[in-house]
């Protein structure tokens, strides 16, 4: 068990920093500002003669030139570096160890858009301290997480790791995320700093494309893209990681407005920034820097405190750089103090080794899976349910047909950025259905299609199972007329349909939006069957569900659910649990409509459909904060305090939920605010509240929400400045953003 650091009082950590900074030379505190990937598994793939990437890592460890290793994951390989790297530092610095903890380490937990969809912060707490907790047992000390960029264009792949389009939930869902990871402070026991990335507009990238410049307005970076950054701030976050592209045509990892002026000045962040990976390297690159040793100079001057690399730092030009006066000897000791800082904090000095058994007892702790399978209980959503044909009821069935090739595939079901995981354990949608409804019942399973293919290699592919296996031997059309047989002859059939965990995450954004490979075309043949079908989507975007949407009877969203995922599946669907999930996007009907968002703004003959596009509706296909549960729920009795208030005053506003069915259900309360009129014209709706509540059968549950000068005020483009207007505002309650039960209040003058 990690200990709790004896010296945390600010004092104790500045003095400390102070005597430790003294002692550095130049060289050294570089050092303690790099670091270094350690890339053990490809110790032997070099040229011969040539050193190993390991190889260069180990002999900067060895001269104290190493602040950070990323990308380790066994204790027994961190304590020994951590030995090297100790003994290899005239201070006896340890060194900071970080990895992509991203949802989950052993146990894994859905996707982050998943864990976004529960509306659930304090399931998303759980869901990361169980994360730090075995990434700490191991000897990790840092999450690069939580990743809060605000994303609105599924066609970027990296939409799954964040919360959707909206600032308002974003913002809960990252405060969330760090609490987990760190605790009630940094130096929590058990737990890791939280690493919230990455700073800023990086979901933004033009066309979708992984990596892409991202043009946004200051309006959009105050309103949309910045809060929740401040909201990670204000939840205590100990780092932020720089961004990689360029941001209005200032690369991020080089732009000092933004990593100085807006992140420390207005944010208020005090602790230290590190850049994405070869992200100084690419200040060269972005044609910005005029070689490595400018990079470093800028980098440093702009913000960044730690570089983060492979091999050949350029941080190792700081030296010179400082020497010939292009970075000042303060800018240096600051971003030194800031990491050094974090490493008094987490005990670090006293406590640099883990101890092996004590992982392996983390690891395997029975209790994380049972936050992992009720996180993806929770983030599951009812896209729908005609003729409630969910839940099903097990007494009545004498067989279920499960298909595709996603109901049966252990990796996929635990989705991207996951690296230690156990795919023995890994409870596929089968295994779940199987497990739950006991030997009375015939679950058969073919899988129908092949696994699709992606055109371009994945950078993950170097671990051994990310890409998907093509059967020997399979023939579709067999595959298909077997699939389609056994829905025939089944009483109902299960359809796992949805992307490839490869074809989603950093480096895999789409053009299409539409179902990989044939799969489209296996739901049209057994839904053809007339055996009623439930469609079970596996994703971590929306998909273009259009024929599915008209002629599927159930569709339920179980994201990319994670380690008990096909439990958690299993108790949805048989009814031991209802869906209380809600989309943290507006899901598009088809890829030539993104980006839509819920939260536009109003302009032009707005109610004139066909002036939006003559070809197809320009509403989303489900809404954004919908999804439907196996509980019925009527919303009424919305009360305002007020109906009139200054600017300076908050009113209270509060609605009933009645649950009219027969079933305890938990839904999901959502306020929405529209000011009419004031300095900028503003969104047609914003969420300003939510809250999911539990509501037994028959019942009422009346649920209270403040709307004061926080949730009004905006950055306005017409004064560049923050504004509380007097208007008039319009305030909804219910289950989603389309919300029908509406009131009016009035911000009088001051
Ligand atoms: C690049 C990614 O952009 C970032 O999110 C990740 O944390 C680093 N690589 C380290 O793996």
């Amino acid at each position: 068990m990690t200990q709790q650091p004896s010296m945390t009082s600010d004092a104790d950590v500045r003095a400390r920093v102070e005597s430790l900074l003294t002692e550095l030379t130049t060289p050294e505190k570089a050092g303690q500002l790099t670091q270094y990937f350690y890339l053990g598994f490809i110790r032997n793939e070099v040229a011969d003669g040539a050193p190993s990437q390991p190889e260069l890592v180990e002999a900067a460890l060895t001269r104290g030139g190493v602040g950070s290793l990323l990308f380790l994951m066994d204790p027994a390989e961190i304590n020994r570096l951590q030995r090297l790297t100790i003994e290899g530092n005239r201070l006896d610095i340890p060194a900071l160890v970080g990895f992509d903890v991203i949802h989950g380490f052993r146990t894994i937990m859905p996707v982050p858009i998943a864990m976004a969809a529960s509306w659930d912060p304090s399931i998303i707490e759980q869901g990361q301290a169980v994360a730090a907790r075995e990434a700490r047992s191991v000897g990790i000390h840092w999450a690069f997480a939580p990743m809060v960029d605000l994303a609105r264009d599924p066609r970027w792949g990296r939409i799954i790791e964040g919360a959707g389009e909206d600032p308002y939930l974003a913002s809960s869902v990252a405060a969330a995320q760090v609490r987990g990871f760190q605790g009630a402070r940094l130096g929590s026991a058990e737990r890791v700093v939280a690493g919230p990335k990455h700073f800023a507009g990086y979901g933004a990238a033009l066309g979708g494309r992984d990596y892409d410049e991202s043009n946004i307005s200051d309006a959009e970076l105050w309103n949309t893209y910045f809060p929740p950054f401040k909201a990670a701030i204000d939840a205590g976050a100990g780092t932020i990681m720089s961004a990689y592209m360029d941001l209005n045509g200032v690369p991020a990892a080089g732009n000092r407005w933004l990593l100085s002026d807006v992140l420390r000045d207005r944010l208020g962040f005090n602790g230290f920034v590190v850049s994405d990976a070869q992200a100084v390297h690419d200040l060269v690159t972005h044609h910005f820097a005029a070689d490595l040793s400018d990079a470093a100079g800028r980098a440093l001057h702009a913000g960044n405190d730690m570089e983060m690399t492979f091999a050949d730092p350029a941080f190792d030009h700081l030296t010179a750089a400082v020497e010939d006066g292009r970075v000042s000897v303060e800018t240096l000791d600051d971003a030194v103090r800031r990491v050094l800082a974090i490493k008094v904090r987490l005990g670090l000095f006293e406590e640099p080794y883990v101890d092996e058994d004590t992982a392996a007892e983390v690891l395997a702790d029975p209790a994380h899976r049972e936050v992992a399978k009720m996180a993806a209980q929770r983030s599951a959503v009812l896209l729908r349910n005609e003729g409630a044909l969910l839940p099903l009821a097990v007494d009545q069935l004498n067989s279920i047909a499960v298909i595709g090739p996603l109901a049966d595939s252990p990796r996929d079901t635990l989705g991207p950025w996951v690296f230690n995981y156990d795919l023995a354990e890994t409870v596929t949608v089968l295994d779940g259905i199987k497990a739950r409804v006991g030997d009375g019942v015939r679950v058969e399973f073919a899988p129908g299609v092949r696994p699709a293919q992606r055109r371009y290699p994945s950078m993950f592919d170097m671990w051994p199972d990310n890409s998907p296996v093509d059967p020997a031997d399979f023939d579709d059309d067999d595959e298909v007329a077997k699939a389609v047989e056994l829905a025939a002859s089944s009483d109902v059939a299960v359809v796992v349909a949805g992307e490839w965990q490869n074809m989603i995450g950093e480096g895999a954004s789409r053009c299409s939006l539409e179902l990989p490979g044939r799969q489209l075309e296996l739901i049209q043949a057994v839904v053809a069957t007339g055996t009623p079908v439930v469609l079970l989507i596996m994703n971590g975007r929306p998909i273009d569900l259009r024929w599915p949407a008209e002629h599927v009877p159930a569709i339920l969203d179980i994201w990319y659910p994670g380690t008990h995922g096909g439990h958690a599946v299993a108790a949805l669907l048989f009814g031991d649990d209802s869906p209380g999930g809600k989309l943290p996007f507006s899901w598009p009907r088809t890829g030539g409509q993104v980006p839509i968002i819920y939260n536009h703004t109003r302009s032009h003959d707005p109610e004139n459909q066909g002036r939006r596009y003559w070809d197809i509706e320009s509403t989303p296909l489900f809404p954004f904060g919908y999804g439907l549960s196996y509980g019925r729920f009527r919303y009424h009795d919305l009360t305002l305090s007020s109906d009139s208030v200054s600017p300076d005053n908050t009113i209270t506003v509060s609605a009933t939920v009645t649950n009219s069915s027969g079933r305890a259900a938990e839904e999901v309360v959502q306020l929405y605010l529209h000011q009419r009129y004031g300095t900028s014209s503003r969104p047609v709706r914003e969420l300003k509240g939510f809250e999911r509540v539990a509501v037994e059968p028959g019942a009422s549950v009346t649920v209270e929400f403040t709307v004061g000068p926080a949730e009004r005020s905006y950055w306005s483009a017409a004064t560049h400045d923050w504004v509380i207007d007097a208007s008039v505002f319009d305030v909804w309650v219910g289950g989603d953003s389309t919300a029908g039960l509406q009131a009016t209040f009035t911000v009088t003058p001051a």
